[in-house]
């Protein structure tokens, strides 16, 4: 079987003040259709600089990403978000909500890409905000919600499309543990659906929800482990 990710030895690195600084020094990847993977390792390792590139919003430096067998190095800007869209879902770190937005209109948002009316674009975007708990928030801007409310409308954004891959980056961070709960059972709830799932997480009890734990440290894969599965 094809995976659905796959880097060759991507590099990364940034320019500063003239320099070129590494961030990624060779990561080779490759991650299957409908796995559930955490993605771990300390703080400035390189994985949201990772995660970026898997989901096209970023390029590497060196070395090639093949999505579902596609060269994505080969892509320019338009067809980069054409397959961002089209089938990756992405929960942000700093959220990244629209600022003058809703929380619905943010929840909805990437159903605008999508060949799909007003109403049924509201409904999903309503569904999304209901799973995360947020229903009563619909009409609230960023500004007028909690850091873990508007971290839920990220996540709700992400979850709407039903998205076959979901880009997560520390999902769960300031959440408390009830509500961590119901996130992750979304997440396991797309998982069974079929979609791949890879999420960054300095929690251990998250990383070992999943399936296959990937760390990362300086720029590089120090260690991948699958877990043993029950049932
Ligand atoms: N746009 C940028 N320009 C220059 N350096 C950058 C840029 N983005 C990230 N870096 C550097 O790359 C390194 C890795 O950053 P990255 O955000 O990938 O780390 P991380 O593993 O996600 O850390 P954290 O757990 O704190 O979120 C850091 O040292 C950071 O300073
Ligand atoms: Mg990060």
């Amino acid at each position: 079987m094809q995976p659905i990710l796959e880097l060759q030895q991507v590099h990364k690195h940034y320019a500063m003040a003239g320099e070129q600084v590494p961030v990624l020094r060779g990561i080779d990847l490759t991650i299957d259709r409908n796995e559930y993977v955490a993605i771990t390792g300390p703080s400035g390792s390189g994985k949201t600089t990772l995660m970026n590139i898997l989901g096209c919003l970023d390029r590497p430096s060196a070395g090639s990403y093949l999505l579902a067998g596609q060269p994505v190095t080969c892509l320019d800007e338009r067809e980069m978000a054409g397959v961002r869209n089209r089938a990756i879902g992405f929960v942000f770190q700093s959220f990244n909500l629209m600022s003058r937005a809703t929380a619905l209109q943010n929840a909805m948002h990437p159903l605008l890409y999508r060949k799909m009316g007003r109403a049924e674009r509201q409904q999903r975007g309503m569904d999304a905000l209901c799973k995360v708990g947020l229903a009563d928030r619909a009409g609230h801007l960023p500004s007028q919600l909690s850091g873990g409310q508007r971290q839920r409308v990220a996540i709700a954004r992400a979850l709407c499309g039903s998205p076959s891959i979901l880009l997560a980056d520390e999902p769960t961070g300031n959440l408390d543990s009830a509500t961590t709960r119901d996130i992750m059972a979304l997440f396991d709830a797309l998982w069974a659906d079929g979609s791949t799932i890879v999420m960054i997480t300095h929690e251990t009890d998250i990383a070992d929800h999943c399936h296959r734990v990937i760390r990362i440290e300086d720029g590089k894969v120090s260690a991948d482990r699958r877990r043993q599965r029950n049932g």
